[in-house]
């Protein structure tokens, strides 16, 4: 194949541009056909004078209609609103997925976890609605949509479907959020009723944490609105080894943004041992969802020799220290290189 397909590279704040430059030295060593355009957001963007998501980033994405994104940090309390939410927003990026899976040679008290989180994107507590009711006083609007709930349901169950999943679950909290949460609860048990070939379960969320820490093998796709989406797959990703090991991405009906469920990691930004994975499986994501949408086989292909190096590397303990390992990020990306190359 000649031809290579346009792409995003948002490289974003703290530990983003080292991981995603592993990546990219990741996605060529495999042989995937991509041409990078590299764009700014966060502080790497304020740092140009620009704002936090420039609109030359946002219209790259849409340009391309698929990014490989670094975190970006949200400088807090400085009246910046988040890249993230403004990015989600500005795309409609309606449709978060982040695969939480073991990984042979990551040890954990599980070693059967196999977990979908779908996370609606748009709204509940993640609006951004927020004022000062009165000196003292301040409210945080939670907002819900027949419009999102319904079409983050339907998403849900096509996933579950096309992807052979065993069942739905979804986490709420609508004993206390009657109207909001209770609309969440209410549309997906309506799509529910129109795919009675799936099985759906309806768990107060408090009480599925705790089953999830007990046995996440009891779960299998979860769907969760906007801000419990965001806390849950952090706590499914200390089930497998932590944020080092989990990918997302944040699918809309035209554009596609690919990144890792962690944040720009200050605490080790600059210090050669993030861990990539996340990124790097991601973008594999990526290259899936591109071989599926375009019908491109050598995505597939390349996806397809990563995963395996990456397998590889993980089993024979070649890893990051948060996995108990001893390599660097160069190291580790190497390694991961010298794998692909071999293979
Ligand atoms: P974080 O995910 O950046 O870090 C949490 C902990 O996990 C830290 O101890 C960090 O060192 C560790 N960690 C994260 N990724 C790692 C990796 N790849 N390898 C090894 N260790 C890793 O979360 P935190 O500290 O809450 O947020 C930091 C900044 O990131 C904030 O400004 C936040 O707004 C932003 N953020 C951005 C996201 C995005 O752009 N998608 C998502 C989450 C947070």
């Amino acid at each position: 194949m000649n031809t290579t397909r346009d792409v995003v590279a948002i490289p974003g704040d703290g530990i983003g541009p080292e991981v995603m430059d592993a990546t990219r030295q990741v996605l060529d060593a495999a042989g995937a056909p991509l041409t990078w355009h590299e764009h700014q957001a966060g502080v790497a963007a304020l740092a140009n004078g620009d704002p936090v998501l420039p609109d030359r980033t946002v219209d790259a994405i849409r340009e391309c209609r698929v990014a490989l994104k670094g975190p970006c940090t949200t400088p807090v309390g400085k009246g910046f609103s988040s890249v993230n939410v403004q990015l989600r927003k500005a795309l409609d990026l309606y449709a978060a997925v982040r695969p939480v899976r073991s990984l042979a040679g990551v040890k954990t008290r599980f070693d059967n976890v196999d977990l979908v989180i779908i996370r609606e994107n748009t709204e509940g507590l993640y609006s951004g609605v927020e004022n000062v009711v009165t000196p003292g006083t301040v409210m945080s609007m939670k907002v819900a949509t027949e419009r999102a709930c319904e079409r983050i349901s339907a998403w849900a169950f096509d996933y579950t479907r096309k992807r052979n999943r065993k069942g739905l679950t979804v986490f709420h909290k609508a004993n206390i959020m009657k109207l909001t949460d209770g609309l969440f609860i209410r549309k997906s048990a309506e799509v529910a009723a129109e795919n009675p070939d799936i099985p759906y379960n309806e768990v107060i969320i408090d009480a599925g944490c705790m089953r999830m820490v007990q046995d996440p093998s009891q779960f299998d796709v979860l769907l969760l609105e906007n801000l419990y989406g965001d806390v849950v797959s952090d706590l499914c990703a200390g089930l497998v080894g932590g944020l080092g090991v989990v990918p997302g991405a944040n699918i809309g009906e035209r554009e596609a943004v690919f990144e890792a469920v962690h944040g720009s990691a200050p605490d080790i930004a600059g210090k050669d041992i993030a861990n990539p994975l996340a990124l790097i499986m991601s973008s594999v994501m990526m290259l899936n969802y591109l071989a599926d949408q375009e019908g491109l086989d050598a995505m597939r292909t390349a996806a397809d020799r990563i995963k395996q190096a990456y397998n590889a590397c993980l089993e024979s303990g070649k890893k990051t220290r948060d996995l108990g390992g001893m390599l660097s990020t160069t190291e580790f990306t190497a390694a991961l290189i010298d794998t692909i190359t071999a293979a």
